[in-house]
């Protein structure tokens, strides 16, 4: 959906793609009328279908660009969970896991938004809901709610994403990791840096996740064994990633669009940090 939002945005715009990166500016270039277009969701995860950017990882600078406007919003979505029916228990947990990231990364998210953090609560909430049983024994139940706590997410994320997302980044632009995946992994670890200093939002997350009343302080267990559940790795060593590549996804995250969204400020050292952690 970001490829075919690219393709959209071309029609009409003949600068060089990455003129229009919003991180530096470019964004004030999309003068243009984009001609009508429509998204269909086929994962429940990214929430694409409800964005307004086309995100595209640069070769040269192994970075991420992100080509936005708001006339690139889609201009009908069709959210139709039996397209997912047949996704393979990988795709429907790792896309799932991004979802869930999202509405994590929005609610703790430093700016001030009371409608997206009530909106990315109930995300996690439909996700705790639902995400094993779509993977594992999927109905249209569970893969409506998956689908719509997707959608959610990606509507709560205009608030801002944070960590993870500066973690799981670089190991898709520099090792090709699955987005999803690659967020899986690092959620955990993430949440753990980010609980001290924001214990009550961690104790809505949980009562969100179904967890005890006041129970923050086991939401990145939960994590950890939501992944356990779903399959998913827990250690960025199961996926390929080395010793000798930590300095550079260091580098990458640092330098990467989402954490100054964070709740609290992440030094490349932290990245460094988690990464050692999670290997
Ligand atoms: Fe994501």
């Amino acid at each position: 959906m970001d490829v075919a939002r690219a393709i959209a945005l071309r029609i009409n715009h003949k600068r060089d793609l990455f003129d229009y990166d919003d991180l530096i500016g470019g964004d004030k270039y999309v003068t243009e009328d984009i001609p009508h277009f429509v998204t269909i969701p086929t994962t429940a995860g990214t929430g694409s279908e409800v964005g307004r950017s086309a995100i595209i990882s640069e070769d040269s600078s192994k970075k991420k660009r992100i080509l936005f406007s708001p006339k690139l919003m889609a201009k009908i979505v069709f959210a139709d969970p039996l397209l997912t029916m047949e996704l393979p228990p990988f795709i429907t947990a790792a896309t799932g896991m991004d979802a869930l990231t999202h509405n994590m990364e929005a609610y703790l998210a430093k700016n001030y938004h009371p409608m997206c953090d009530g909106i990315a609560l109930e995300g996690i909430a439909l996700i705790a809901d639902s995400l094993e049983i779509a993977t594992h024994n999927p109905n249209v139940d569970s893969r409506a709610k998956m689908l719509l706590a997707s959608l959610m997410g990606a509507v709560a994320f205009q608030k801002g994403l944070g960590i993870v997302h500066s973690l799981a980044h670089p190991l898709s632009s520099l090792l090709d990791t699955h987005h999803g995946l690659a967020n899986a992994v690092n959620l955990p670890y993430g949440m753990q840096f980010n609980y001290e200093g924001f214990e009550n939002r961690f104790d809505k997350m949980a009562d969100a996740f179904g967890l005890r009343t006041k129970a923050g302080n086991r939401v990145v267990e939960y994590l950890f064994e939501m992944n356990d559940k779903l399959g998913m790795p827990t250690k960025l060593s199961e996926i390929d990633v080395k010793q000798e590549h930590i300095k550079e996804l260091s580098d990458l995250a640092e330098a990467d669009f989402c954490h100054p969204n964070n709740p609290k400020p992440v030094t490349r050292e932290d990245f460094k940090t988690l990464y050692q952690k999670a290997l």
